[in-house]
């Protein structure tokens, strides 16, 4: 009898090797495990063996079912169905579906690219300039000089005496017009740096700088640009006021003003009591500026803005302090 318990097992161990598939798994379950099968064949043999033979049998024979069993077990996991019998029957369909964490854009973002499409749609290009700049490109090329009283207006972060960090955009003008001839209508969103901090400014912002060169153009066409902007970003009623100003690279300058959302032009800590939020700077390109980069300001007229991303947020979500966008507090960033 021993040798027909060695039999069954190589002929176990043969066939289970190769089962590809659960119905043929199941069928072999059946034919060595079922109340009719091989091993029940054996057990029923046993009655027939001497007692002294009894004992060593019937471990052998214990210790063959269990073989069996657990390399059916092992070949139903490798299988794959058993995970699967396991999870389909702990599945609770009247559970609720799990949700799907996604991030957002941030607010900032958000805006800059829906002010990017605006302009788009107006047919103006995207350009980018680097962060780090030269004063030559920041500053002098710009048409302010060394000493110039305009420096004062944008507390500059200096790396190296000549190295600075970009305070604003307007710099990517001198690298565009120096690398392209007109006609030219381009903006350059980014990053830019100023010693500067309280409930409407903070030490790094985001600008969008726009500029526009060709042939008969004046400060009219500016205007209508910036209306259809405005009106775009806040809608049709929006409240807007061209304020004449001083930028040493544009003549005339104005700064765009928009009615304060906060207090609704009442006057409150956000707009320092005068119920507008200035958002941009704008002007006609100054002649200086186009000789810097040897463009012929008898020929060609041009206008250029610049504008604060975080302002024009600000106004649009009705926020109170610009600094809110740069805590990343997710509570804040997850409302957007
Ligand atoms: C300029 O930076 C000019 N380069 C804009 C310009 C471009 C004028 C082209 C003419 C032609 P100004 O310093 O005013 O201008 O800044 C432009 C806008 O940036 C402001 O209207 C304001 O909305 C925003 N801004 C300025 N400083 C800060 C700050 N510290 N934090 C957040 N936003 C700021």
């Amino acid at each position: 009898m021993i040798e027909i318990i060695n039999k069954l097992r190589q002929d176990f161990d043969y066939r289970i090797g190769s089962v590809s598939n659960s119905k043929q798994l199941e069928q072999i379950r059946i034919e060595f495990l079922g109340k009719k099968g091989q091993l029940q064949g054996l057990m029923k043999e046993l009655r027939n063996a001497s007692p002294q033979e009894k004992p060593k049998l019937g471990k052998d024979i214990n210790l063959l079912k269990q073989h069996v069993e657990q390399t059916i077990n092992d070949k139903d996991v490798s299988l794959g169905s058993k995970s699967f019998k396991n999870s389909s029957e702990n599945f609770d369909t009247t559970l609720p579906g799990r949700k799907e964490l996604t991030g957002t854009l941030h607010p900032i973002t958000q805006v800059m690219e829906e002010i990017t499409s605006i302009f788009f749609g107006l047919g103006f290009q995207v350009e980018e300039g680097p962060e780090i700049e030269t004063d030559y490109y920041n500053f002098e090329a710009l048409n302010i000089p060394k000493d110039h009283p305009a420096r004062d207006m944008q507390d500059t972060f200096y790396i190296e005496d000549e190295t600075v960090l970009r305070t604003h955009t307007s710099p990517v003008q001198i690298h565009v017009m120096e690398n392209r001839e007109p006609p030219l209508r381009i903006i350059a969103p980014g990053k830019v740096y100023r010693c500067d901090s309280d409930v409407s400014h903070t030490p790094m912002f985001h600008q969008i700088e726009g500029l526009m060169v060709d042939e008969g153009l004046s400060f009219s066409h500016l205007k209508g640009i910036m209306n259809i902007f405005l009106q775009e970003v806040f809608g049709k009623n929006t409240q807007i006021r061209f304020r004449p100003s001083f930028f040493p690279f544009t003549c005339p300058s104005a700064e765009v003003d928009i009615q304060c959302v906060m207090c609704n032009g009442k006057g409150c800590r956000v707009c320092s009591q005068t119920g507008w939020l200035e958002i941009l700077g704008a002007g006609m390109v100054d002649p200086a500026v186009f000789q810097s980069v040897d463009y012929d300001p008898e020929k060609w007229t041009g206008f250029a803005f610049g504008l604060g991303i975080e302002r024009i947020a600000m106004l649009k979500f009705g926020i109170n302090d610009i600094r809110l966008f740069f805590e990343n507090d997710l509570r804040f960033l997850k409302q957007f």
